[in-house]
């Protein structure tokens, strides 16, 4: 058991570590590229680094010098792997490059940590086989590790997804690739859209009609360029809450995506009366970018949240629920059922944690209910081996009566290997 000792208010600028999808992407779309591709501000967390070996092992060139890397394109058809692909914890990983195999005329395997092995894959195998290639897993093909014998051409396809699930339309858009043949996707509610833009960037037609996103008649990705990775707001979300949560905080954080389908976590600030203001917005390789300040916010209320904004927060669903411990009211958090398959069990390491902790709070199907304006007493915690479940439980220490202990803290690596000296950094 690790036992968590910070306390302090919160003071001062920084710049969390960059964008997580858009550092996979950059790997990814940088690989299959016709050109030569600089990126600057890589992410080089467990997850991301894990997407770099990925490619590398397909064949791809990467030169990494630890401050940029510089991926010589290999064109889309890529090398068969010598051995499986191992990418860690990493989701984003796993599905996406599975849409790129699907259209490579070869074999090769995907598999992962023992939360990844758990997560489900039907939702990419079903339509990538509906493509044409050809998907197994465990348990009908369900759960890694998976095996994929791709095929070229692959065949179009008019995908109606039933999750608002950027993995799911990444996949396809990526397997899209391969052939040229119709290829549409249509989400219930609108995603993260970082591989539309990215793949526009690389002159792929890319049209977005509302919910559906279809690829045109051009599916080469060649250009020469230089992609700037922003810092996560997921991320940020951690220090933002911090800093709304602690009496006598103020603090700026750089350089942050404000991509819309990102920003949700804002919206809910602003309902939940949190103090910020966006300083300095600018563009920057095509997507919005900000300073945030937030400062400690005496005044929080609680609110619902649910329907169309969830997939625009999805990552950030723990940290709002130790911003909701601290709100006047019942906070309520419906139509979530996807944090049930992420990293962990995000609605029962939630609760369980909470109720831990003293705070009362309800578990639904898809979501919680939390009774703010509690004190956070001080117990036992666990990660359940989800880096945003352990820096959630870390920012909760900052304001509990007794010491919390957590068993597991080598899990944040995956996004934030920094976490805890960047927090220590903030405490004054
Ligand atoms: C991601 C999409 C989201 C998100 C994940 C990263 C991405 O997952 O939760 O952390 O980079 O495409 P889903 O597509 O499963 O919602």
């Amino acid at each position: 058991m690790y036992e968590v000792k910070f306390k302090g208010s919160l003071k001062g600028t920084l710049r969390v570590p960059s964008d997580k999808s858009i550092s996979h992407r950059s790997i990814m779309l940088g690989s299959i590229n016709d050109g030569e591709v600089v990126v600057k501000n890589f992410l080089r967390s467990e997850d991301c680094l894990n997407t770099l070996k990925a490619f590398k092992a397909l064949g791809v060139n990467i030169e990494d010098n630890e401050t940029l890397i510089k991926i010589h394109g290999k064109g889309k058809f890529l090398k068969e792997p010598f051995d499986v692909l191992d990418v860690g914890n990493s989701g984003t990983s796993i599905r996406l490059i599975s849409g790129i195999l699907a259209g490579q005329p070869f074999y090769s395997v995907l598999t992962g940590d023992r939360y990844l092995r758990k997560r489900p894959m039907d939702r990419i195998a079903i339509p990538l086989r509906m493509m044409g290639a050809t998907i197994l897993g465990r348990e009908n093909g369900k759960y890694p590790p998976l095996t994929i014998i791709g095929k070229n051409p692959l065949n179009g396809i008019d995908y109606k997804s039933p999750k608002a699930s950027a993995q799911v339309k990444s996949c396809i858009l990526l397997a899209g690739l391969f052939t040229d043949e119709e290829v549409k996707v249509t989400e219930p509610a609108r995603s993260r859209d970082h591989t539309e833009r990215m793949l526009k960037a690389f002159g792929v037609d890319v049209e977005v009609d509302g919910l559906t996103v279809s690829l045109g008649k051009n599916r080469v990705l060649k250009a020469d360029m230089e992609i700037d990775v922003p810092a996560d707001i997921s991320s940020a979300a951690f220090f933002m809450v911090a800093a709304a949560i602690v009496p006598g905080s103020e603090i700026i954080l750089e350089d942050v995506i404000l991509n819309p389908t990102r920003t949700g976590i804002l919206d809910v600030m602003e309902k939940m009366g949190v103090n910020f203001e966006i300083i300095n917005k600018r563009v920057v390789s095509g997507e919005e970018v900000g300073n945030i300040k937030v400062s400690y916010s005496s005044e929080l209320k609680a609110i619902s949240i649910s329907g169309d904004i969830i997939p625009r927060l999805i990552d950030e669903i723990p940290i709002i629920s130790i911003l909701a411990t601290q709100a006047e009211g019942k906070t309520v958090i419906r139509n979530a059922a996807e944090l049930r398959v992420k990293e962990s069990d995000r609605i029962k390491s939630i609760v369980s944690n909470l109720k831990n902790l003293g705070i009362n709070v309800e578990e639904f199907e898809d979501g919680f209910m939390i009774q703010g304006k509690s004190k956070i007493a001080g117990g036992e915690v666990s990660g359940f081996g989800d880096h945003r479940i352990a820096m959630s439980f870390l920012i909760a220490s900052l304001i509990s009566e007794d010491t919390i202990y957590i068993d597991d803290i080598d899990c944040i690596a995956t996004s934030y290997p920094n976490f805890l000296s960047d927090l220590k950094f903030l405490l004054k």
